[in-house]
């Protein structure tokens, strides 16, 4: 079922999320052509599109996002030969390309001379993250696009990664309210437990562009000019992140594609020990994917007012309230849950959110490494 909102109930910033038709995919194309950023669903999470070609695109998406500039961004393309024009692949990269791509799986790789990526893009490295998506939206519109789309995840800065369409909604309005809020009625549909695969309610509005087909806000840093929905992202947790630079691959970042998964092709793997941080990632701060509330983990029993995110089939007693993650014990259902229902638990009524202890096997490894930077110390 689809609900109409009228834009009126939340002003003109919010009139920009429409459903991902050809003919929405093809205007966000031609935005992202002009310059301007689009948000748009990857099977990961979604993202926040600017022209990888294009400083100041790049600079637009740093500005959005509020995010340090060390902290390259990833950059998508929709197959290996729009990849091999970018960075130089040896028969690993290749290998990796071939058995995981499409897919959640980035791969920095050094990049070429003449690539004609934006430096800023990849925060002055010579290296590059590319990452080929799976989603069929992401495929058509970089596909529409013709160019290299940087994509970071479109969420302000250390906040917690978006999943539906109303999510960057909440992120990007400004000022910026109590998430609750922003999502109106919509909200939990697509966002509840074990309901990944379910499509969800549709926020249908209206794009808002003026005569030359920009957005009123192009231009003032605050946000993507159109978001398109696809409904909620099914791996819910963002690409693994792996360095093809070194003699030895090195994850850089957990993700969709597990450890398990990358020892089976290559074999030895670099893994840094959780909560640690490889120099050779320059953007992953301790604090990251963090609600407003305190988030405490390996919780085996409950302090007054704690929310309560629970993995298996039992909750121990006496929380506020109590969101499972999966009561099957099922990491990738949990994943596909994990930031939706973190943003459920972040409301004021409540101290703190606490998390029951995940196995740091397969994605549980994603989901306690995003777990615990939501639980670090904000700087
Ligand atoms: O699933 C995803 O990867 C999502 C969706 C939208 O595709 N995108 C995403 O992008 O998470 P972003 O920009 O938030 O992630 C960037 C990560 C950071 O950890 C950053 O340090 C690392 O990739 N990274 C990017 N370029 C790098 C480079 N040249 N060398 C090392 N790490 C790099
Ligand atoms: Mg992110």
């Amino acid at each position: 079922m689809r609900r109409r909102l009228c834009a009126d109930t939340y002003g003109a910033v919010t009139n920009n999320i429409v459903p991902a038709s050809d003919e929405a995919i093809e205007r966000a194309a031609r935005l992202l052509r002009a310059g301007e950023l689009v948000a748009f669903p990857t099977e990961t999470v979604y993202g926040l599109g600017g022209d990888a070609s294009d400083d100041a695109a790049a600079a637009r998406i740093f500005a959005a996002k509020g995010r340090p500039r060390f902290n390259p961004l990833i950059v998508h393309v929709p197959g290996l030969t729009e990849a091999e024009a970018l960075a130089a692949f040896d028969e690993r990269a290749r290998l990796a390309a071939r058995r995981f791509w499409p897919g959640p799986l980035s791969l920095v790789l050094r990049r070429r001379a003449e690539c004609g990526l934006s430096l800023l893009a990849s925060a002055g490295l010579d290296t590059v993250a590319l990452r080929v998506p799976a989603h069929a939206v992401a495929q058509a519109l970089l596909r529409a696009a013709g160019r290299p789309i940087a994509a970071p995840s479109a969420n302000r800065s250390g906040r917690v990664s978006p999943t539906i369409a109303a999510h960057v909604l909440a992120e990007f309005e400004d000022p910026h309210p109590p998430i609750a809020d922003a999502m109106g009625p919509s909200l939990s549909r697509g966002a509840g437990e074990g309901k990944y695969a379910a499509a969800p309610d549709t926020l249908v509005r209206n794009a808002g562009e003026d005569a030359r087909g920009r957005s009123p806000r192009a231009g003032e840093g605050l946000g993507p000019a159109l978001i398109l929905d696809a409904g909620p992202c099914l791996v819910g947790i963002e690409s693994t992140v792996l360095d093809l630079t070194g003699a030895t691959p090195a994850l850089l970042r957990a993700g969709g594609v597990t450890l398990e998964e990358l020892r089976a092709v290559f074999g030895e793997i670099e893994v840094p020990a959780p909560g640690e941080n490889t120099p050779r990632a320059p953007g992953r701060l301790p604090s990251h994917y963090a609600p407003r509330r305190p988030v405490r983990l390996d919780a085996v029993d409950a302090r007054p007012g704690e929310a309560l995110l629970a993995f298996g089939a039992e909750a121990p007693p006496g929380f506020a309230e109590v969101l499972f993650l999966s009561r099957s014990g099922d990491l990738a259902e949990a994943a596909a849950n994990l930031f939706a229902l973190l943003r459920r638990l972040d409301r004021p009524e409540f101290s703190g959110i606490a998390v029951m202890p995940i196995p740091e096997v397969g994605l549980g490894r994603a989901i306690n490494d995003r777990l615990r930077r939501a639980a670090a110390p904000k700087l």
